[in-house]
């Protein structure tokens, strides 16, 4: 963990300041403000899962980028890096956790002295990286995570979750535990075969009977729709599911720039194409219909959910 540590010091020295993220305008941020008083509070906190199967399609970058451009629209969100044992949220956007989950399921904090602010208010609960005792918990750890954001006393509006790569008990908890699932989806054979493989798991072995595409690193909408088909026609044929299209990012060198800066690509180039593309994504996301709760999954933020009629 020591080494893990080091590295990301190192790291986080070796961006430099002065190309640091551009201050967010007065103007905007005035916005934000009114934004956000201007809105009706939500009944509940809506957690988002974002998965996808296969590794290297995109989760990390859609989580963190979702999560900031929802902050700048004036949401309250926090981000879950349940990527345990491999968690790199924290890196991608040049934050220096001083402790991760593991000291939280040990006792040795709570879950708000866990939390670090990233810029633009986003919270972020980081997971551990190096540590295989996370990399290897059990269930009953999962659901701790999971019941710890019950104790919170201001919960977010939003809560979304960065699971791992793979069709692990982990990813399946995480996901399953969330209001929506967000499955992310390029093209390529393997990322429509591990995706429909999620899918069939989490239909199968744990009730969730509906999910969120979005094609990420394509063309253009005529590509994500393409793609949306590919995995809607083998899901409807074998599955009970209803699989919604939600959007596409854009494949964008701006994006992998960003990363290289340990930043969000819509605080540091907030009109680029993938920025665009997330805040149009964070502007779906909010127009979500509300799910009603119901079922006896375990999920964040108390009791689970049911689709909303309508869906
Ligand atoms: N729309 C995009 N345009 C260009 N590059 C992208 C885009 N989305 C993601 N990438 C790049 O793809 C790589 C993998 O992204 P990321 O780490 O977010 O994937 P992941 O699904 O979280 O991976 P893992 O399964 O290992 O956690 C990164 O280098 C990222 O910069
Ligand atoms: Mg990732």
């Amino acid at each position: 963990m020591d080494q893990a540590w080091g590295l990301k010091n190192m790291l986080a020295a070796m961006v430099s300041a002065p190309e640091g993220p551009a201050p967010m305008p007065p103007a905007h941020q005035a916005s934000s403000l009114l934004n956000a008083a201007a809105r009706p509070p939500r009944r509940r906190c809506r957690a988002v899962a974002v998965a996808g199967g296969k590794g290297g399609v995109g989760k990390t970058t859609v989580a963190v980028n979702l999560g900031m451009a929802m902050s700048m629209a004036g949401h309250d969100v926090m981000l879950l890096d349940a990527d345990m044992g491999l968690a790199n949220v924290d890196v991608l956007l040049g934050l220096l956790p001083s402790r991760h989950i593991g000291h939280l399921l040990d006792g040795e904090c709570s879950l708000r002295e866990l939390m670090l602010t990233a810029p633009r208010g986003l919270r972020i609960v980081p997971g551990g990286s190096g540590a295989r005792r996370l990399a290897q918990l059990d269930s009953a750890g999962h659901a701790a995570i999971i019941r710890a954001f019950d104790e919170l006393e201001r919960p977010p509006e939003y809560l979304l979750v960065d699971t791992a790569a793979g069709i692990s008990d982990s990813v399946a908890m995480f996901a399953s535990a969330a209001d929506e699932v967000l499955l992310v989806v390029c093209d390529e054979p393997a990322s429509i075969t591990d995706a429909y493989a999620l899918i069939k798991i989490l239909s199968r072995d744990f009730g969730v009977r509906r999910f969120r595409m979005l094609a990420n690193m394509v063309r253009n909408e005529g590509e994500a729709r393409q793609l949306h088909q590919k995995l809607s026609r083998v899901s409807d044929r074998f599955l009970d599911v209803v699989i919604a299209f939600c959007g596409w990012i854009p494949h964008d060198e701006r994006l992998r720039q960003a990363i290289r800066r340990q930043s969000a690509v819509v605080d540091l180039w907030p009109s680029c194409r993938s920025s665009l593309a997330f805040k149009q994504l964070a502007g779906t996301v909010d127009k979500w219909a509300e799910p009603e709760r119901a079922s006896d999954r375990i999920a964040f933020f108390g009791s689970p959910v049911t689709p909303a009629a309508g869906y």
